[in-house]
């Protein structure tokens, strides 16, 4: 992957070592001073992009004392007439969003929080291919929001309700009424009902509130949870499943010194958007360094990057290899063997660990130098009677030949005097710009992103899976002067835990990535944006129709 230097400190997390160090004399016991993206360096300067606050400094709690928790099973709560015909009636889901407060770690207060039936995160949904279900969505949060809104972002004025929601199915292939479009929001006391026909492939979806402007904060506040998509195929495999399948949803958080999620704001009071939020805590499940006791034998981890910005670059201590087995849009041809698995925001990994022979050892799972919790293993355990096939499943390369147009889109950054960064836009243009994207249904598109900013973002499609052709590195300051892509290497190939189905791809900085998509599912209006949540929510999202031709 092509990294800046900038990029890697800054999203690696080196940059809170810095900023550790910078502020230690000011640091009390136990509290550490966080300024998100930490410092940037302009002209040798170090400029401070947000306000100084104290935060807890997570390597004063203690380690792994917290058993992980697993998300409720959401609970199906009655039967409705499915709107799609022949599909008789439905299960019906009632999900709440409400706050609530539960302590991260066991020596910390309880925190506030948002959650899917006050739950962070909120009910796993267990779904099978086409049988579809149907879920109010009910608004039951305060009418304040508790997180820093900047009314000056488009879609979140002064004007509106503060606090709006709307959810998102992150990798369901559904109607336009039910993607949750970000301008669909609504205000506490009221609900959407919306429909997943669930007509795809096994896969850890996951959802998320996706209101307009507020993106960010609902989901720092907690309302995330993860959608799982069952098929024949999958359960022929037989991996390893109940109690042996383990969802990790992991995120970064900022903690005030009273256990409260900090959100971090610029040093503008009124304008309090921030570029990137980075927290040093993470959370995995709900808790902070959890741990599982696991029996020798394999594991099947789904995996879930929940958080606004950081990537995770996850391998276990002990050195053990382990095998990922699919991505975002489910299973790949064949399992991929790695020391180390990056995800970037929004990416999901399917991940089998052997335990065996591993009796009474401690392994943590950790984030570069960070311990993000622990695995347990016990003396023994039943039997291992599950699998890990070779060959998962086909996947066949998506015909170049079939391609009806190829699309050039660029990943822009805005500066202001200072050098700060005031928003991004995809193709140079804001939300609220005429529609430029309309793949008619059905048919195969190559979309190269052309990333101009020194930084990577993860890249989203609503509706559509998608595979990776390529990335390759192009001079920027050519396509600056000039506007033509001059590349300065050869096309690198995805790496191969990323060739399977996608529905988010890392767009590195100064690189073309590449992606063939087939417009399949519904006519109308979706979105496609960068899964920064700070990004997205200042602009680096825009419309795209799907038309019938
Ligand atoms: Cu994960 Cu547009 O969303
Ligand atoms: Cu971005």
């Amino acid at each position: 992957m092509f990294l800046t230097r900038r990029q890697f400190v800054k999203r690696g997390g080196l940059a809170t070592a810095t900023l550790v160090a910078h502020w230690a004399r000011a640091a009390s016991a136990g509290l550490t001073w966080c300024s998100t993206n930490g410092l940037l360096l302009s002209g040798g300067r170090p400029l401070l992009k947000s306000q100084p606050h104290p935060t807890i400094n997570p390597n004063s709690l203690a380690r792994f004392v917290d058993p992980l928790p697993l998300p409720p099973r959401a609970q199906i709560s009655g039967y409705r007439a499915a709107p799609e015909p022949g599909h008789g009636k439905a299960p019906y889901y009632r999900i709440e969003m409400r706050e609530f407060e539960a302590p991260l770690h066991r020596d910390l207060k309880p925190t506030r929080q948002w959650g899917y039936e006050a739950t962070v995160p909120g009910p796993t949904f267990e779904t099978r291919k086409r049988e579809p279900i149907v879920v109010e969505w009910v608004n039951n949060l305060p009418a304040k929001h508790f997180l820093p809104v900047d009314h000056n972002i488009h879609g979140a004025e002064a004007n509106l309700p503060e606090v709006r929601s709307v959810v998102h199915v992150h990798g369901a292939k559904v109607p336009p009424k039910s993607d949750g479009y970000p301008e669909d929001w609504y205000a506490p006391g009221k609900s959407a009902t919306y429909c997943y026909p669930n007509d795809q492939e096994a896969a850890a979806l996951w959802y998320h509130d996706h209101a307009m402007g507020i993106t960010r904060l609902n989901i720092y506040a907690g309302l995330l949870g993860l959608f799982l998509i069952r098929d024949k195929l999958e359960s022929s495999l037989n991996l390893p499943h109940d109690q042996y399948e383990v969802p990790l949803v992991i995120y970064d958080r900022m903690l005030s010194p009273d256990s409260q999620l900090y959100y971090p704001i610029s040093l503008r009071p009124d304008a309090p958007w921030v570029p990137e939020v980075y927290g040093d805590s993470f959370v995995v499940n709900g808790k902070i360094y959890p741990f599982l006791e696991v029996e020798p034998r394999k594991y099947r981890l789904r995996i879930l990057n929940g958080s606004n910005g950081r990537f995770f670059v996850l391998a276990l201590s002990n050195g053990q290899p382990f095998y990922q087995i699919g991505t975002d849009q489910g299973l790949l041809s064949s399992p991929v063997q790695l020391n180390s698995l990056l995800l970037f925001p929004a990416e999901r990994a399917d991940v089998i660990v052997d335990f065996t022979g591993k009796q009474g050892q401690r392994i943590v799972f950790k984030h570069q130098t960070k311990d993000v919790m622990e695995f347990r293993v016990l003396g023994s355990g039943a039997k291992d009677a599950s699998s890990l096939p070779a060959g998962l499943r086909p996947i066949r390369a998506t015909p170049q030949a079939s391609v009806k147009r190829t699309r050039t889109l660029t990943l822009g950054e805005y500066l202001d005097e200072a050098g700060g960064s005031m928003l991004m836009l995809l193709n140079g243009l804001h939300w609220n710009m005429p529609v430029a994207e309309k793949p008619v249904i059905n048919s195969v598109e190559i979309w190269n992103l052309v990333n101009l900013t020194g930084d990577a973002h993860p890249i989203h499609l609503h509706v559509v899976r998608f595979q990776i052709l390529d990335r390759r590195p192009f001079d920027i300051f050519t396509y600056n002067t000039y506007k033509k892509i001059k590349y300065i290497g050869p096309p690198i190939p995805p790496a191969p835990a990323e060739a399977g189905w996608k529905d988010t791809v890392r767009a590195d900085p100064g690189v073309v990535t590449r992606i063939i998509v087939r417009f399949e599912g519904y006519p109308g209006r979706y979105v496609w944006h960068c899964h920064l949540l700070e990004h997205e929510d200042n602009e680096m999202m825009r419309p795209f129709d799907i038309v019938t031709g």
